[in-house]
């Protein structure tokens, strides 16, 4: 019997789809098809496939060709399947042609024509409705964002906008097709949803203007330097029936949620401690990071990072807690902030003027989870325990500047009409919201 294998992930199954397997199917006795699971799908940088693998799965199915169907989990499992299923033929389209050579010491190889004018890519953008989607202020974030906006489905960017015009100018430059501005009506009349990504101060009069035209709004972290106008924020977003989401990229990345997910289900025990330190050293003192009258410094400027963590796993109900600062021209540039739970005491450190070593530790009463530095950038984190047989590492993708994550959730939100997320809940930006208003206060605060 001679057996043959196709890969594929098989989204918004169409007709080219149906040729291919067709044509697999014409080369042997028996076909197996392997389909990619969502995570495989994901850790590749698809982010926008529209079924789940159970749907795939069954559509698959339903075309009656595939005598198998297995699930394509990793990099490098198509020799694995080739060997276990004794495999004859590995059948792909022509859009990969030369890319699978490497199997030919395996099995034959076999390229067959791809039908022309359908692709799933196609199919999903003719479904959905794209979001035009506009960016508040045209700094250093805002150029990196503009590009990631290319990896998300169902989203383009339709306007810029900045006081200062030329900086507005040169980032619609840089993207394309999209309308520079400095002039808010016209900016407001081609957005469907914003991304605010301004000087601190400025996040709350841009997120209610914003809110009050009908905008969705995803605001650059940290969103609010006050408990009370995060929640005037959030309650008005809601009113308005408009999503309202802080940027904090650590939240959405796969691996950090991964991470916390693990951690909750009791994979470490009890969780007694969260130790996080991320710094980030500026020689150009002259930067907005520095500037008091800008809110420049270490706890607003690096603040929601670390609290992340600590917040997802102990919540916002806080005892105390007690920040040190190392002031300098009016700023922090280094803060150590010992956060209180009934059950519990955490740490962080921060510096904008120091450095330390920026990772993460969460520790329990079986093990502990380890990320190196840069842990808020997430892709990679280790379970550790006393027998070191019992460790694990678990891998993940931090694709590119890793802003895509935080845009596909917000897109997500707005889709389903959901006003709050998991990955991020609306008190959990209060609560951080607080931390910098107590800051400010210098309430618990001492100066070192
Ligand atoms: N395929 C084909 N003809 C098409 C589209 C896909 O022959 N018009 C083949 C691919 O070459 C591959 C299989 O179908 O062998 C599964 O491809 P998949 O990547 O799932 O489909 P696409 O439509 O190409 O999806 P996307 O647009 O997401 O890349």
């Amino acid at each position: 019997m001679k057996k043959v294998i196709t890969y594929g992930t098989f989204d918004l199954l169409h007709h080219g789809h149906l040729n291919i397997l067709r044509r697999a199917k014409e080369l042997g006795d028996y076909l197996i098809v392997g389909v990619t699971n969502d995570a495989f799908d994901r850790e590749r940088g698809k982010l926008n496939v529209r079924n789940n693998v159970l749907e795939r799965v069954e559509a698959v199915k339903a075309t009656g060709l595939a005598d198998e169907i297995i699930i394509e989990n990793y990099v490098g499992q198509k020799i694995d399947d080739i060997e276990r299923y004794d495999v004859d033929i590995f059948a792909i389209g022509s859009d990969w042609e030369g890319k699978f050579d490497y199997l030919s010491n395996f099995c034959q190889v076999v390229y067959l024509p791809r039908t022309e004018g359908i692709s799933s890519t196609q199919l999903r953008a003719a479904a959905q409705e794209s979001i035009r989607l506009g960016i508040i202020g045209c700094g250093r974030i805002a150029k990196r964002f503009a590009q990631e906006i290319n990896y998300v489905a169902g989203v383009k960017l339709s306007a810029v906008y900045d006081t200062e015009l030329q900086h507005a100018e040169q980032l619609a430059k840089e993207n394309g097709n999209c309308i520079a501005c400095a002039n808010t009506e016209l900016f407001y009349a081609n957005t469907d949803a914003v991304y605010i990504a301004t000087p601190h101060l400025s996040h709350y009069n841009y997120i209610r203007q914003s809110l009050e035209r009908g905008k969705h709004v995803l605001c650059e972290t940290p969103m609010v330097l006050k408990e009370q106008e995060a929640q005037e924020l959030f309650q008005f977003a809601e009113q308005n029936k408009c999503v309202l989401l802080e940027a904090n990229k650590t939240a959405y990345c796969p691996a950090f949620t991964h991470l916390i997910n693990m951690v909750r289900s009791g994979v470490i025990g009890e969780v007694v401690d969260v130790e996080a330190s991320l710094s980030k050293l500026w020689q150009d003192k002259t930067l907005r990071e520095f500037d008091p009258k800008q809110a420049g410094g270490s706890l607003y400027e690096l603040g929601s990072y670390p609290l992340l963590p600590i917040i997802k796993l102990f919540g916002t109900e806080i005892q105390n807690i007690h920040l040190y600062s190392r002031m300098e021209n009016g700023v922090d540039i280094f803060t150590k902030g010992v956060v209180n739970y009934p059950k519990a005491t955490c740490t962080f450190k921060i510096g904008l003027g120091v450095k330390t070593e920026g990772n993460l530790v969460i520790s329990g009463t079986k093990g502990y989870a380890y990320v190196e530095a840069p842990w808020w950038k997430t892709d990679y984190f280790e379970l550790r325990y006393e027998d070191r047989n019992k460790n694990k590492r678990f891998f993940h993708m931090w694709s590119g500047e890793g802003l895509r994550y935080e845009l596909q959730e917000f897109l997500s939100c707005i889709y389903k009409q959901r006003y709050s997320t998991g990955k991020l809940r609306r008190h959990e930006s209060i609560a951080m919201a607080a931390v910098m208003e107590q800051f400010t206060k210098r309430i618990n605060t001492t100066e070192i």
